[in-house]
């Protein structure tokens, strides 16, 4: 077999797995742009791609209906212990879901080619950058990872060099028959035949059965969030789902904020947020992940490990996030997306109205009667990072940006304020263990219950969450008084009626601009039982109409809900048994005795 590499590790790899799956062919990919085109080309001619006529360079997919999100209940994280996978992740034992996925694998890249994917997670040149490998049988996932990862030979010389690398191994469990037609999209059909699994005691990732988003382009979700936080707590760094933006005062103060929300809160528009505050202004760094180690100043330092978004697109529109529409100009990817008469593509809320006429995600007929939504609710663009219009000149510095803010959050419709800051680190560390929100489309399954989801690593935590709160808390007693601010915030608050209280969006600088001022110590707060609220006069709201008992309600914490919010943590605690820190413990009793004495 002709490999463009040294690195034996990596070469007897490819050769195992090409005798494993038995492609019809093998490709390496060097990351070109030719490379690209031609794969998509390619696509469109087998008719699995549509390519758009109002947007350069840009493709249309849909994916088949029953491959449309993160499969989270076929999601696992295999550990020798069950205890080290702990009791939020599906756990098989290594043996056992090993020899069930060789059987999957056996042949299953028959009638297809394989594809040898070498990428980096951040910039090459960054101390805090890790190589991947992703074999796939899906050029869709090939393209996707051009835009998502950097792609290239930069990447084999550097593994020629010696560097080590994360096995990514990945396939739509589709083999084609001799003479067998393929579909546009192909997966394995029964969802019990999907899996997303990681070893994180040997760094490695196999997936099957699915060709959608995190499932399929392994160095996001899989690698940089699953694999990279089991790396994190050995190595003493951070791995956390989290957007990084720069916000810049009027006098040209830089503050940087790292902040956690689940998948589908706003994450992308708050990291790509157009200040609505006279004389602010922000950019971006990054809207998903952030890795994040203290540099030799004794501070938090993030760097992006990706290099596109790969973002909701229902809901994106002129008002919600400008920047995003801009940036969405060309090259790029969309799926899962309604294709427009004139060649464009569209989904709910894009514009005031819908177009009378559109051809839906399915690819059947839409008018606005159907009553359905023209794009999936989790319908995706891929789109490369540089393109967007706010995106910061140090977005890939390789040692990063220093954090001064966390922000946790999530949706709420009731009993959590519009802002609190936390007291201390550890308060800061419960805040982010007992956050919560409403699930959304991004996920198979319920949309709008409210789950528990700590620091919004409950589907990407690759080791015990118990042990990830003591990571945290760690890392707080290294970083000292250097440790980053914590804050929380639920822009979703709703009125009796269903209607939200705050306006969101670019007026959320507002609040991000009183965390600033906390940080500098120029503005004051009070001390509520669950932590540091603004008054009213402390938020800058000029300019803004908002019905003074809208932000008395939006800044009310109501004591009965809380309680009722205690009783829920404490059934979320306890089942971390003794993998459960004490010092949090401590915190849930400090908020049980003020609630009682307040
Ligand atoms: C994502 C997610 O795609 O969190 O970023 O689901
Ligand atoms: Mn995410």
């Amino acid at each position: 077999m002709d490999m463009p590499t040294r690195n034996p590790r990596l070469r007897a790899w490819v050769q195992e797995i090409a005798l494993l799956c038995q492609p019809d062919r093998i490709y390496w990919c060097d990351g070109t742009k030719e490379e690209y085109n031609r794969l998509m080309a390619q696509m469109v001619a087998e008719g699995r791609a549509i390519p758009l006529k109002k947007r350069p360079n840009s493709f249309l997919f849909r994916s088949h209906p029953s491959d449309v999100a993160r499969v989270e209940d076929r999601t696992f994280i295999s550990t020798s212990s069950k205890d080290d996978a702990g009791p939020t992740n599906n756990w098989i034992a290594p043996d056992e879901l090993k020899a069930t996925m060789l059987c999957l694998y056996s042949g299953c890249m028959r009638g297809r080619t394989m594809y040898v994917i070498p990428f980096s997670m951040g910039p090459l040149e960054s101390p805090m950058a890790k190589i991947g490998v992703q074999i796939t049988d899906s050029p869709y996932v090939v393209c996707n990872m051009h835009i998502m990862t950097r792609v290239g030979t930069k990447v084999l010389r550097a593994l020629d060099e010696g560097a080590d690398f994360i096995p990514c191994l990945h396939s739509v469990g589709a083999p084609l028959e001799p003479g067998q037609p393929d579909v546009p999209w192909p997966c394995a059909p029964a969802i019990e035949q999907k899996y997303i699994a990681h070893f994180p005691e040997e760094n490695l990732i196999w997936s099957y059965g699915s060709g959608y988003g995190g499932n399929a382009l392994l160095g996001k979700k899989c690698l940089a969030l699953r694999i990279a936080s089991a790396m994190a707590r050995r190595e003493g760094w951070m791995a956390e789902h989290m957007l990084i933006l720069r916000l810049v005062s009027p006098e040209g103060r830089q503050y940087h904020i790292a902040a956690a929300f689940p998948s589908a809160c706003g994450k992308t528009n708050l990291a790509m947020i157009q200040p609505t505050l006279p004389g602010w202004r922000a950019e971006c760094i990054g809207d998903d992940i952030a890795w994040m180690r203290i540099g030799p100043d004794g501070r938090l330092w993030a760097i992006n490990p990706e290099s596109g978004f790969f973002g909701v697109a229902p809901g994106t529109s002129y008002r919600t996030n400008p920047a995003a529409m801009e940036m969405l100009w060309g090259n790029v990817i969309f799926t899962n997306c309604a294709l427009t008469d004139d060649g464009d593509v569209w989904w709910d809320r894009m514009t005031p109205e819908p177009p009378p006429h559109l051809i839906d995600w399915q690819g059947r007929d839409w008018t606005p009667d159907r009553g359905e939504p023209a794009a999936h609710p989790n319908a995706r663009f891929t789109a490369p990072t540089a393109q967007c219009p706010v995106i910061s000149p140090d977005w890939e510095k390789p040692e990063g940006v220093p954090i001064d803010i966390f922000i946790f959050g999530g949706r709420r419709a009731t009993t959590i304020p519009l802002v609190y800051e936390a007291f201390n680190w550890d308060h800061g560390v419960f805040l982010g263990a007992t956050q919560s929100s409403e699930t959304t489309a991004a996920i198979i399954g319920e949309v709008g219950r409210v789950r528990r989801d700590p620091f919004a690593m409950l589907p990407f935590c690759g080791y015990n969450m118990g042990d990830y709160f003591t990571h945290w808390l760690q890392m707080g007693d290294r970083l000292g008084d250097k440790a980053p601010r914590i804050f929380y915030v639920n822009w979703f608050r709703k009125k009796p009626d269903g209607r939200w209280l705050w306006p969101g969006y670019g007026e959320n600088s507002r609040v991000l601009a009183w965390m600033c001022a906390r940080v500098d110590g120029k503005v004051g707060a009070v001390e509520t039982p669950i932590g540091l609220l603004p008054r009213p006069e402390d938020l800058d709201l000029r300019g803004l109409d908002i019905p003074p008992e809208d932000l008395q309600e939006l800044l009310r914490v109501d004591v009965d809900a809380w309680r009722a919010e205690v009783s829920d943590i404490e059934r979320h605690f306890a089942q971390f048994n003794d993998r459960f820190p004490q010092r949090l413990r401590e915190q849930l009793r400090g908020l049980q005795a003020r609630l009682e004495a307040g």
